[in-house]
């Protein structure tokens, strides 16, 4: 089967909460997202323990630091098997760079994606800490530098999707949160999209969270939302 876009935000405040969902997930359906939360509680041996039961895993730290540190970062999250990873393109070319140099050391480079402008960020918001422009102008300039700077891809708003997609080329990966299936509650997004319409436009990973971590069975959840894909 060609590879799930569907990336399962697993949102836990402990490892036996992210396990006991994993063991109801298959590998062949999705990859998972540790974040911060998750991370912070539960540290590598979680990540160790997704990646042995066969699992990808997208490590969502978004690193953010002086060059050097970001890219010891990066090659310890390399270390626990990861296969996606994440720094700000905000902490500049050097930084960027720095980090991919690092990985590139290594025999199989996991993916390095940047993250652009947040999502909960408005243009006054912006304002205030300097940058000039809507949230838009912003995202494409800065995923237009991770782009040189020769990082895999971003993660963006799907109604970010089609405008990045259309000037960085199939190849570079949007990784699209504020994903949700027509049935589900949107819970605290505000402007979402549904999955196949954020890969039409041009989205190439869903992450998806509490539609499928909070459904009585999730894998229903997950198979029809991967259905509703294959529609189209
Ligand atoms: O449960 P839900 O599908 O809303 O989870 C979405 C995941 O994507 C969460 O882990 C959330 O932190 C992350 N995320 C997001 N919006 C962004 C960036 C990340 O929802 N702009």
């Amino acid at each position: 089967m060609e590879s799930s876009p569907v990336i399962v935000a697993l949102d836990f405040p402990d490892q036996a909460s992210a396990l006991a969902l994993v063991e109801r997930l298959d590998p062949a359906l999705c990859r998972l997202k540790v974040g911060k939360e998750l991370f912070t509680r539960a540290g590598p041996p979680v990540v160790e323990a997704l990646v042995k039961r066969g699992y990808e895993v997208f490590l969502d730290l978004k690193f953010h630091d002086i060059p050097n540190t970001v890219a010891a970062a990066c090659d310890a999250a390399a270390d626990l098997g990861v296969w996606m990873m994440n720094l700000h393109a905000s902490g500049g070319r050097r930084m960027m760079e720095a980090a991919r140099e690092r990985l590139e050391r290594r025999g199989h480079r996991p993916l390095l994606v940047a993250v652009t402008i947040l999502t909960s960020l408005g243009e006054e918001d912006l304002a205030e800490v300097g940058f000039q422009g809507t949230p838009a102008e912003n995202v494409s300039r800065l995923a237009a530098l991770a782009h040189d700077c020769g990082l895999d891809g971003v993660v963006c708003s799907p109604r970010e999707a089609a405008m990045l997609r259309q000037g960085l080329g199939e190849a570079f990966l949007l990784v699209t949160p504020g994903v949700r299936p027509a049935t589900a509650a949107r819970d605290d997004q505000r402007r979402v999209m549904m999955p196949s319409d954020a890969l039409a436009a041009g989205a190439s990973h869903l992450v998806i969270g509490r539609p499928v971590t909070g459904a009585e069975d999730p894998v229903a959840a997950l198979q029809k939302i991967l259905q509703s894909l294959k529609k189209g």
